[in-house]
C-alpha cells in the first residue's frame, strides 16, 4: 500500500427479533446442546419482515460516521458487501446513498460473500490511491433470515442478520493497512450457493417449489475448507511482512463456526486470548461478522493505537483472505 489508509471508525446493527437456539427446536428437529457444541451460537437477531439490507445498514453507518467525526456529504464512495442486496438491482450503495443524503459520492455492490467485508476494506484503500478520495465508507451488511430455509435445520441455525461499517479515512505512515492477501477458488462454488434467481437459472414456480431460492451447503467442505484457507492467508501476510504469530495483537476472524475460528487460531498457534469471538450472540451475519466483531473488541477496549490486527475470512465461492492492519495514526482531517 503505498497510500496509508486505515478504519477511523466502526458501527454496527442487528436484526432487532432475538432468536435463540430453544425457539429454533419449536420450528426444525434440533437442539439448544447441538448448535452449541457444534457451532457455539447461542442466539441471533432476525430482522421483522420487510427489513432489507440498506435499511439494517443505516443505522450502523450513520454511528460509525458520527464516530468519525463526519456527515453522509463527507463520503466519497461507498462499498457494500452482500449476498442480500435489497434488490438484484440497482445497487444497495445506492438505496443507502438515497437514505442517508450522502451528496458527493459513488459507489456500489461487492459480492464476495462472507469475505465481502475484508474484500471491502482492500479495494476502498486502493480506491482512495486517487488523492481526491477521502473516506471511503465499508458496508457490510447480510439479512441471511431472508434466504434461508426455515425447514433446513443443516443451515438454518447458522446464520443471523447484521451489518458492520468501517469508514476508511488515511493515517499517518505506518498505520492503516498493510498488507491484503486475497484468493478465490471456483472450485468449491456448489458447496455454499443459492441456485435460483440469478441468469443461469432464473426464479420460477418450479425453482420455488424445488426450494432452490435459499441456501444450500455442503456444510463438511466447506468446513474443512474454511480451517485450511484463513490459516493459509494468514501465514501469507506473515510472512510476507517478516511477522510472527506473537507479533499480533488481536486476529478478527469470520465467524461461521466456533470449531472453525479455534482449528484457524491453533494451526496458528494463537492464543484464543487474542482472537475475537462474537458468534455465541449473533450466528454467521456473513458479511458483517469481521466489521462487528471489530466493533465489539474496540468496545471491550481490546483494540489499541498501535496494535497489529489481522481481519480474516472463508465464504461461498470460494472467497478468502487476510488483511494486516496497524491499528490508529488516524490523521484527524489533516490529509
Ligand atoms: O460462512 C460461510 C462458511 N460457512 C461455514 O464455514 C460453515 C461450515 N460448516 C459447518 O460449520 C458445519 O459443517 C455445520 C455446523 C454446518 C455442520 O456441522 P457438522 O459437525 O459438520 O455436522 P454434519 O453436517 O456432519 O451433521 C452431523 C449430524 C447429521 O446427522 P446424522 O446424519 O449423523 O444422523 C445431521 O443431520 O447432525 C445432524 N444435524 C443436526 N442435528 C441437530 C445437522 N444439523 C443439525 C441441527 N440439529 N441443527
Amino acid at each position: 500500500m503505498t497510500v496509508p489508509v486505515g478504519i477511523l471508525a466502526t458501527g454496527q446493527n442487528f436484526g432487532e427479533r432475538l432468536v435463540t437456539n430453544h425457539d429454533l427446536e419449536a420450528i426444525v428437529d434440533t437442539t439448544d446442546d447441538w448448535i452449541v457444541q457444534r457451532t457455539g451460537i447461542r442466539q441471533r437477531y432476525w430482522v421483522e419482515e420487510g427489513t432489507g439490507a440498506s435499511d439494517l445498514a443505516v443505522p450502523a453507518l450513520m454511528a460509525a460516521l458520527d464516530e468519525a467525526g463526519l456527515t453522509p456529504d463527507d463520503l466519497d464512495a461507498i462499498i457494500v458487501t452482500t449476498v442480500t442486496p435489497d434488490t438484484m438491482f440497482p445497487a444497495t450503495a445506492c438505496r443507502i446513498q438515497q437514505k442517508i443524503g450522502a451528496a458527493n459520492c459513488y459507489g456500489f455492490d461487492l459480492s464476495a460473500a462472507c469475505s465481502g467485508f475484508i474484500y471491502g476494506v482492500t479495494v476502498g484503500a486502493g480506491l482512495m490511491s486517487d488523492p481526491a478520495m477521502r473516506y471511503v465508507a465499508v458496508v457490510g451488511v447480510d439479512v441471511m433470515s431472508t434466504i434461508i430455509d426455515k425447514t433446513d435445520r443443516a443451515t438454518c441455525v447458522l446464520f443471523g442478520d447484521g451489518a458492520g461499517v468501517a469508514i476508511l479515512g488515511r493515517v499517518e505512515p505506518g498505520y492503516g493497512v498493510l498488507d491484503s492477501y486475497h484468493r478465490i477458488n471456483g472450485q468449491g462454488g456448489d458447496d455454499l450457493i443459492m441456485p435460483a434467481g440469478g441468469s443461469k437459472l432464473p426464479t420460477s414456480a418450479a425453482t420455488v417449489a424445488a426450494r432452490q431460492h435459499y441456501v444450500h451447503q455442503n456444510g463438511g467442505e466447506v468446513f474443512k475448507h474454511a480451517i485450511e484457507g484463513m490459516a493459509d492467508a494468514c501465514r501469507a501476510v506473515l510472512n510476507r511482512n517478516d511477522l510472527t504469530p506473537e507479533d499480533i495483537d488481536l486476529v478478527v476472524p469470520h465467524q461461521a463456526n466456533v470449531r472453525i475460528i479455534n482449528g484457524a487460531a491453533q494451526r496458528l498457534q494463537i492464543p484464543l486470548e487474542r482472537v475475537a469471538i462474537n458468534i455465541e450472540n449473533h450466528g454467521n451475519t456473513t458479511s458483517a461478522t469481521i466489521p462487528s466483531a471489530l466493533h465489539q473488541a474496540r468496545q471491550a477496549g481490546r483494540v489499541k493505537d498501535g496494535d497489529k490486527l489481522i481481519l480474516t475470512s472463508f465464504g461461498a465461492g470460494y472467497t478468502y483472505g487476510s488483511v494486516l492492519m496497524q491499528w490508529g495514526g488516524a490523521l484527524n482531517g489533516r490529509a
